[in-house]
């Protein structure tokens, strides 16, 4: 059956009419940005951003961005790492097939991936300044590659003229908020998804 399902702000004036009707906080979510206003802070960004890929090529990986002969890597590598991740309905993960990959170029998505000889071990995905998703292999996780995608992606973008940056994810995620964290990003919304029982 299909739910009902209402995603609003936790500051939304119709929250209150929503809980009082029988809805239901099923999920929380977040969402973050980063802007790049020239200002102090943007030099210091950009060294962090650059130490991230710099301490990820010294570890031997490499960085660089994916191209449609990487699909078959994209996919086999999105296919074994969503399994144990938090969602919410706000925050849901579409399988990446390689046929989507090579569709992205023509919507504007740029992927850029950490890779171990032969191996894709983590790629991060994302329209202009928007980032739609970042995973990295779960034997891999913890070592320092998604923040070294999420920089490498940001700078490609950054070099391509982006200067206003988002991210959102599910609460309960930690790994994927203390990395947007770790990264720079600053959480600004907070949503809920509701459902009545
Ligand atoms: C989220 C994810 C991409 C992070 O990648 P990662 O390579 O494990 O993260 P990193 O090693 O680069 O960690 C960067 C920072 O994130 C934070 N972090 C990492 N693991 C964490 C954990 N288990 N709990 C809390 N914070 C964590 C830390 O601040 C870390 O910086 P530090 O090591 O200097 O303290 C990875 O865990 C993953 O693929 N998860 C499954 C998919 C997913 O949830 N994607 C995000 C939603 S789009």
């Amino acid at each position: 059956m299909l739910l009902e399902t209402h995603v609003l702000q936790d500051t939304d004036p119709d929250l209150p009419g929503l809980l009082g009707d029988g809805f239901e906080v099923v999920g929380e979510s977040w969402g973050a940005e980063l802007v790049i206003d020239g200002g102090a802070d943007t030099a210091a960004l950009l060294e962090r951003l650059r130490g991230f890929v710099a301490s990820a090529r010294g570890s031997g990986l490499e960085l660089r961005e994916l191209a449609p002969r990487d699909a078959p890597a994209i996919e086999a590598l999105d296919a074994e790492s969503w399994a144990d991740v938090p969602t919410t309905p706000a925050t849901v993960h579409a399988p990446v097939s390689a046929a989507d990959v090579h569709d992205w170029a023509r919507r504007g998505r740029r992927a850029f991936g950490a890779l171990d000889g032969d191996r894709l071990v983590g790629v991060c995905v994302g329209s202009a300044g928007d980032n739609d998703f970042v995973v990295v292999a779960p034997d891999q996780r913890g070592r320092g590659i998604g923040a070294a995608v999420v920089a490498a992606w940001m700078l490609g973008a950054i070099a391509a003229g982006e200067r206003a940056f988002t991210a959102g994810g599910a609460s309960q995620n930690a790994r994927s908020l203390g990395m947007i964290r770790a990264v720079g990003f600053r959480v600004t919304e907070r949503w809920l998804s509701l459902q009545r029982p």
